[in-house]
């Protein structure tokens, strides 16, 4: 689908009918208006299937003010201030996934990292929504052997809780039988920790009416869809790049190495230190611009073509080139860099998914010397 929509675009120019009432939009002014203040941007069919006849869901919600006030409810739990409490709960897993990295791999050995990352994601959102480990992670066998069967032995553990995870219309019914039974364990459990649902729980015991235990439920199930396999996508896209071009990596492995000796990293490294680490922010926008982990809405922008926009992103928009978010005009470029959408129901999860690549990327070439088992070998996509 992206791809089809980048080649209309490139056919029929900025503004492209994609069906009898959708619209996809490339022009900058329209985008500027679209996502400006006070525009309302219909949403698409698919959000109200999701919705169905549930009251409160922020994610399918059509009505731009009931959109706007559930949001006010639940933001707290996700801004900044919240990353701090958070930011223990991705150490832990991180730990883990470098842990498990170290079980028996050998120099020279094959490791399926794209599904580590995937059972990483996982975790880490079982970690800040219940404060609770899926514990996915320790699926991954000690020896690493082939891939597929691991593959499958995963999916097969998983399916309970995610359904069929190529099939998002089976997925969300058992999603949310599942973040139920894990909001009522959480309830039963108690726990000093502040994850996301002890922030929820804080709301619902200030607004009961406006914010019960459906709305709720409704979050918890947001967090794992929404914020699991576009971490994992998008953690897979950076190691993908870096490992394709690894002029790319060694810049990143010099600006590790290069804080490492002056003190200034941890192991894993801290937020507050990759916020500071100038290559490892310029490799994630670049890996994001390229393969954004979403795509559009009815009249929407879509990811995969503004950015890829050559008067935003300069020439060669579909290398990956990091240096580019380096220069001075970077700041136009993250306006209009759209992988977490935009305007009021932009990513409510951006920090901390960008937390948990900010923690794991670092620290995972901290440690390891990767390169592809097959690097002629280009990737491949289905959708
Ligand atoms: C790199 C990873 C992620 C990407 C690329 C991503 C992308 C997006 C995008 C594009 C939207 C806007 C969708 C729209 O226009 O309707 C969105 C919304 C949302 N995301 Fe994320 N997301 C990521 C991670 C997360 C995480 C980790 C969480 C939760 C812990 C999360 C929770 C949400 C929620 C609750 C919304 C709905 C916001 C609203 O409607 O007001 N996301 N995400």
């Amino acid at each position: 689908m992206p791809t089809t929509i980048l080649s209309l675009h490139r056919k029929h120019g900025p503004l492209v009918r994609t069906g009898p009432s959708e619209l996809s939009v490339a022009d900058l002014s329209a985008i500027k208006k679209i996502y400006g203040p006070g525009y309302q941007v219909p949403q698409d069919r698919l959000h109200s299937v999701w919705q169905g006849h549930r009251k409160f869901n922020l994610f399918a919600e059509r009505d731009e003010g009931v959109h706007a006030s559930q949001r006010r409810l639940v933001s707290r739990a996700y801004a900044m201030e919240s990353l701090r409490d958070l930011e223990a709960y991705v150490e832990e897993s991180a730990k883990v996934f470098l842990g498990k990295m170290g079980e028996g791999v050998d120099g020279g050995m094959v490791v399926d990292l794209g599904n580590r990352v995937h059972l990483f994601a996982f975790d880490v959102i079982g970690e800040v929504t219940f404060s609770l480990r899926f514990g996915f992670m320790m699926l991954v066998p000690t020896m690493a052997r082939s891939s597929k069967p691991k593959l499958y032995w995963a999916h097969d553990f998983l399916m309970p809780y995610i359904g069929n995870w190529l099939g998002i219309t089976a997925r969300h019914g058992s999603l949310r039988s599942f973040a139920m039974r894990e909001v009522e364990a959480r309830k039963d459990r108690g726990t000093d920790r502040k994850g996301i649902l002890s922030k929820l729980f804080d709301v619902q015991k200030e607004k009961p009416s406006e914010f019960n235990n459906n709305a709720v439920v409704s979050m918890a199930t947001s967090n794992i869809f929404a914020g699991s396999d576009t971490t994992a996508i998008s953690t897979r896209a950076i190691i993908y790049y870096l490992l394709k071009k690894p002029q790319y990596k060694q810049r990143l492995v010099d600006e590790i190495d290069y804080l490492r000796r002056q003190g200034k990293l941890s192991d894993p490294v801290k937020l507050e230190e990759a916020d500071n680490m100038p290559y490892l922010q310029a490799v994630m926008y670049e890996a994001l611009r390229l393969h954004p982990a979403v795509a559009g809405t009815v009249v929407g922008v879509n990811p995969w073509v503004v950015d890829r926009n050559t008067e935003i992103f300069g020439e060669e928009v579909e290398s990956f080139r990091p240096d580019r978010w380096l220069k001075n005009e970077a700041g136009d470029m993250k306006r209009f860099f759209f992988a977490s959408g935009s305007g009021a129901r932009m990513c409510l999860g951006r920090s901390i998914s960008w937390m948990e690549m900010s923690k794991l990327i670092p620290t995972l070439f901290m440690h390891y010397e990767l390169e592809l088992a097959e690097p002629e070998k280009e990737w491949t996509m289905k959708c």
